[in-house]
Parts: structure tokens; C-alpha cells; sequence
């Protein structure tokens, strides 16, 4: 029994925010944007009213109404997100109460920007325990709520949107056929949150500080991200007997296309079968692996061998061998 995504939905809010216009905001340029980076804009959530679970709500009916499924079958739900709408409830829960899903058990996945491989590897496991049949796996983000608008290192980098898919059981040899999760804590103080949880609980001095908005070393995260990444990918296909020729698709986070690069180089696999998105979303966190998907899964072909991969805050990365079930 293997689990296989049965459909992909996904979402993206209709503001642009251009690299020009980001160079009004602040001092950086189109061009360090585009060379050091790749990304030309990024889309963002303006509605102060709405959050990320508007953003997994849009991609749960989109999904929802693509595979014909009714909300009330669904028996698990399970939502990769660093930016929920409050710290509880969760925003799985409230994504699940919008869009009508009342059977399931609903919750938050907190890896970052591997929360979507870290929930789709979960949601395998579940299946493959024929405990449940019907799991809608999101990842949706709304970074556009933690970023310093004053500050040209991260500013840049990030966007909002979700994706999302359903997995089911299957008897046929397609579906997940292997992952590779790995976790290193010790990496957590290159890339945080810093205030708002219970270390440092929300107080006038956080705010006048800005520890509300995204902390990272660029260079500490690039270094491990183009590591891990590259190691992951080339161990899972190793592990499988997967050749570069092989593979169908590679589709790696969407973070920084130097990155992207060094993980192409390691695995082997030529750039025309590499996803890449990066210059219209930007880093969307735990929503850029599945809006790869949603963004290609009309050039996917039953069968077909892919590998996605992904690095974030955690430390926090790993690599899935799927084989494409329609
Ligand atoms: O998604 C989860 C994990 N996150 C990542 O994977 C991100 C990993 N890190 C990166 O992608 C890169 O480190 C960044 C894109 C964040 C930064 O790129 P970099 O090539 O590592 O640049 P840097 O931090 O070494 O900075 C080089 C220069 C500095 O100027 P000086 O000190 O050499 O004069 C920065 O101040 O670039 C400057 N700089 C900028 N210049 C124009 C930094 N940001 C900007 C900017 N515009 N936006």
C-alpha cells in the first residue's frame, strides 16, 4: 500500500510586489535581487484582515473542487506553516472549520520552510498505516506578516501563498516510494522568530526592537542549505538506485536559485527537468514545494519520477521520491 497525491490545489494573493517597486521601500536594486537571489516579485497578502488561513482556505476549495471530494471525508488535516494566524488554535483547525471539514483531526506543522515535505512524509506514514484513506496535506504562509519592511536583507526574499493536496491509499507502483527527514537544532539560532513565543513573550521592548519579524544570517543559512540539500537529494536517489537520467522532475524549495543551482549540480539532473518558480513567488516557506506542483502538474505524467527537497529554519530539510499517480 502506497500513499499517492491524488490532486493539487493552491493560491496566490493578486498584489505584486515588484523587485522596483521594493527598490522605492529600501536600498537594494532589481539587479542584486535578480543575481544574487532570482526572484523578480513576490506576492502579497495587503488585507490586514486576512491571514494564512484565508490563503489555505483558497487552496483547500481549489483542491477540493478539482478532485470532486466532499470536505466531510477528509480524516486528516495537516497544515505546514510558520506564520498561523495566532499561536493557538491552530490555523489547520481553522482552515477545517471554513471550508467545512468536520471529521478529521486538524493540526499545525511547524518546520518551516520544510513543513510541506516534513507533512507530506507524515501524511504517507498514515496512510501506509491504513488508519486513514482521505489526507489533505497545505503548506501556506503569510510571510509577508514577519518581515521588517525596513530591512533589505530579508525584505526581499519572501512571499505569501498556499498550496495543497490530497493523498490517498493506492495498490499501484506510484505514490510515495521513499523520504528522508533529518533535523539539526543546533542550527536554530541562524534563522528565527525571536520574540512572541515563550522565551520571549510579546512586551513594548520586542516591538521597539523588531523581534517580531524574520532573524536570519544569510550566509550561515545558504552554506547548510546548499549542503544538506544537495546531500539529501543525492542519498535519496542513491538509496533508490535512481540515476540523473531518471528523474522526470526535481523540485527543491524555492529559496534562492544559487541554491537551487547547487543542488542541480550535485544530483545530476539537467535544469529542463528542474522546477523553478522562484522569480514570480519568491520564498513562500512551507507553500513553495507544493506550488511547484500546482504550478506544473499539467506537464506531470503517471509515473514519472520526482524528487522534491527542501532546507529551513530548525535546522530542518529533507528529500521525497515520489512516483507521479496521474
Ligand atoms: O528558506 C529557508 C532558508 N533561507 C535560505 O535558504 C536563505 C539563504 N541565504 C541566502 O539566500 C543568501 O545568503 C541571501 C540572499 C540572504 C544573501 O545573499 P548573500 O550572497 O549571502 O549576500 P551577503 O549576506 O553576503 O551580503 C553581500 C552584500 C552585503 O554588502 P557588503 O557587506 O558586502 O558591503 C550586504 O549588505 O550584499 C548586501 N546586501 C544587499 N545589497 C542590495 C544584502 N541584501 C541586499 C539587498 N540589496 N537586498
Amino acid at each position: 500500500m502506497n500513499a499517492v497525491i491524488t490532486g493539487v490545489g493552491g493560491y496566490v494573493p493578486e498584489y505584486v510586489l515588484t523587485n522596483r517597486e521594493l527598490s522605492q521601500m529600501m536600498d537594494t536594486t532589481d539587479e542584486w535581487i535578480t543575481t544574487r537571489v532570482g526572484i523578480k516579485e513576490r506576492r502579497i497578502l495587503k488585507d490586514e484582515n486576512l491571514a494564512t488561513s484565508h490563503l489555505g482556505v483558497k487552496a483547500v476549495e481549489d483542491l477540493l473542487s478539482k478532485t470532486g471530494t466532499k470536505p466531510e471525508d477528509i480524516e486528516l488535516l495537516i497544515c505546514g506553516t510558520s506564520t498561523p494566524d495566532h499561536i493557538f488554535p491552530s490555523c489547520a483547525s481553522t482552515i477545517a472549520d471554513r471550508v467545512g471539514i468536520k471529521n478529521a483531526m486538524a493540526y499545525d506543522l511547524q518546520a518551516a520552510c520544510s513543513g510541506f515535505v516534513f507533512g507530506l512524509s507524515t501524511a504517507a506514514t498514515a496512510i501506509e498505516s491504513r488508519r486513514y484513506k482521505k489526507i489533505v496535506v497545505i503548506g501556506a504562509e503569510k510571510m509577508s506578516s514577519i518581515i521588517n519592511y525596513n530591512d533589505r536583507t530579508t525584505a526581499p526574499l519572501f512571499g505569501d501563498g498556499a498550496g495543497a493536496v490530497l493523498v490517498e491509499p493506492t495498490t499501484e507502483n506510484v505514490g510515495v516510494m521513499d523520504f528522508i527527514m533529518r533535523t539539526n537544532g543546533a542550527g536554530g539560532k541562524h534563522l528565527q522568530l525571536k520574540a512572541g513565543g515563550s522565551a520571549m513573550p510579546a512586551s513594548h521592548q520586542t516591538v521597539d526592537e523588531n523581534l517580531h519579524t524574520i532573524y536570519q544570517e544569510g550566509r550561515a543559512v545558504f552554506k547548510n542549505a546548499v549542503s544538506e540539500m544537495s546531500e539529501v537529494s543525492a542519498e535519496i536517489m542513491r538509496k533508490n538506485s535512481l540515476k540523473s537520467e531518471d528523474i522526470n522532475w526535481l523540485i527543491p524549495h524555492q529559496a534562492n536559485l544559487r541554491i537551487i543551482d547547487a543542488t542541480v549540480q550535485r544530483t545530476g539532473v539537467s535544469y529542463d527537468k528542474v522546477v523553478v518558480n522562484i522569480e514570480k513567488y519568491g520564498n513562500t516557506s512551507g507553500a513553495s514545494i507544493p506550488l511547484c506542483l500546482w504550478d506544473m502538474e499539467k506537464n506531470f505524467k503517471k509515473g514519472d519520477n520526482i524528487i522534491l527537497t527542501a532546507f529551513g529554519a530548525g535546522f530542518n530539510w529533507g528529500a521525497i521520491y515520489l512516483k507521479w499517480g496521474y
